[in-house]
């Protein structure tokens, strides 16, 4: 606390002085810091609540960190991490929950606050005490500096990221859509090594190499790499975004690494950065992209009015409709076809979704049992700018069509291949 209170804005001194001053117990001083920036427990404890007020007394002077090398710290700049997030943002990206794991400084932290509108929650975790201060001063000065600005409830915690049981934010993620945030350290387990550091995992063969690999050079990785796998152990699981810097080679190892960690990832782009400019490096590094998605059926709407082919990795349905291919792509990614197929496919196996497998579905019996409401909260789930597309009188036409169809012949009958292009078609990849 004492370092990080040199690096605050004399206006937010002169606030706190005001304002802290006539408080005597730390939990009034929570309360009057958690209504104006959202940051639960700012003060973990009385004695933490006494140092900062003795604090506030001496003069200041800028702080700068010495011997950070074995936390591989390269502070994002603010100016970075505001294109970032004005980049996910304009990408459509909509998260519920911002997790940055190692916040350091915060800006990017600040930049979601700015460029998130809406978002409910944020969880960070840092090591550095001066850091996980400035931190929260820096949120604090946002918001006395933008009253206005939408207010989640910010948990910070300091704490070592290898210790912290990242269980207890996944209890709180359920339906919504997380974002994983951040820039995790700069430094392999070989540099630490020779610094006799400590900051790393416990288990530092994460790879499970065997001793050759592990002795020829594989078993070196950045503990950013470990970091992030950690990210996706916890939330692969769940809708949701991953946008983390990191060292060309560490994205490099994440792809290779993928088929055999079998994380339920999508989407992955890398955009290099210009690491002279940003960070003073002259290592090459990116910000890696993926989704976390669970679809196991996607829509695909024709392109410029073509239809698109994909190739026999997938099976497909065609429609002529695209409110009907929404209303049966809605009912294939619903929670009972989703636990039908948990019970009955074995994802290990080379081929898991087979004709037979998926011939198991009956779309008309899940839509006779689900409601307008429930559709619609589906397919808001999926992509809510579809919704524009189904109407209550266009679901009533479709379940007519559905029990018509059952009467007659027989169920929708998967993969038919509707006859006139362009239209939308669903896909499930066989692999
Ligand atoms: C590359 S810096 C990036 C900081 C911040 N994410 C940003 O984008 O500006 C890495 C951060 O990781 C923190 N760190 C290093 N080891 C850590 C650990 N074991 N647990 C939590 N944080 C750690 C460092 O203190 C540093 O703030």
């Amino acid at each position: 606390m004492k370092t990080a209170i040199k690096c605050i804005q004399i206006s937010t001194i002169n606030f706190l002085i005001k304002n802290l001053g006539k408080i005597t117990d730390y939990r009034e001083a929570n309360e009057l810091l958690d209504q104006l920036s959202g940051i639960d427990t700012f003060f973990r404890n009385q004695n933490e609540f006494l140092t900062l007020l003795g604090l506030l007394k001496p003069s200041f002077m800028v702080c700068e960190g010495s011997g950070r090398r074995e936390y591989g710290d390269f502070q994002t700049p603010s100016i970075l991490t505001d294109s970032i997030c004005s980049y996910l943002n304009n990408k459509g990206i909509v998260p519920d929950i911002v997790i940055e794991p190692t916040f350091g400084k915060g800006s990017f932290l600040v930049s979601a606050l700015e460029y998130f509108p809406k978002f409910k929650k944020i969880y960070g975790v840092e090591i550095c005490e001066s850091y996980y201060w400035q931190t929260k001063f820096t949120i604090l000065e946002l918001f006395l500096k933008n009253p206005d600005l939408h207010k989640p409830k910010i948990f910070l915690y300091l704490d070592d990221v290898f210790k912290f049981d990242f269980r207890l934010i996944e209890r709180s993620i359920e339906k919504h859509n997380v974002l994983v945030l951040g820039n995790p350290p700069w430094v392999t387990n070989s540099e630490l090594g020779s610094l006799n550091s400590k900051n790393l995992p416990k288990k530092s063969n994460i790879k499970s190499l065997n001793g050759l690999d592990a002795i020829t050079g594989k078993g070196n990785f950045d503990i950013g790499e470990y970091i992030i796998l950690m990210m996706l152990n916890s939330f692969s699981k769940y809708n949701g975004h991953m946008a983390m810097l990191a060292k060309n080679s560490v994205i490099k190892n994440l792809i290779y690494d993928l088929p055999r960690t079998n994380y339920q990832v999508d989407d992955m782009i890398a955009l290099e950065i210009d690491t002279k400019k940003f960070f003073d490096a002259s290592v090459k590094a990116s910000l890696f992209e993926c989704s976390f998605k669970h679809n196991t059926f996607s829509l695909i709407l024709p392109e410029n009015d073509k239809p698109v082919m994909l190739d026999d990795t997938c099976y497909f349905l065609g429609f002529d409709s695209l409110s009907e291919a929404i209303l049966v792509w809605a009912i294939l990614n619903s929670k009972p076809v989703k636990q039908l197929l948990a019970a009955i496919v074995f994802l290990d196996a080379k081929r898991p979704y087979t004709k037979d497998i998926l011939m198991r579905i009956s779309i008309d019996k899940i839509a006779k049992d689900m409601t307008y409401d429930k559709i619609t909260d589906q397919i808001e789930s999926l992509n809510e700018n579809m919704l524009v597309n189904v109407t209550e009188d266009k679901w009533e036409v479709f379940l007519e069509k559905m029990n018509k169809g059952n009467s007659e012949t027989k169920q929708l009958s998967l993969f038919e291949i509707m006859a006139n292009p362009p239209s939308p078609f669903l896909t499930s990849t066989k692999k």
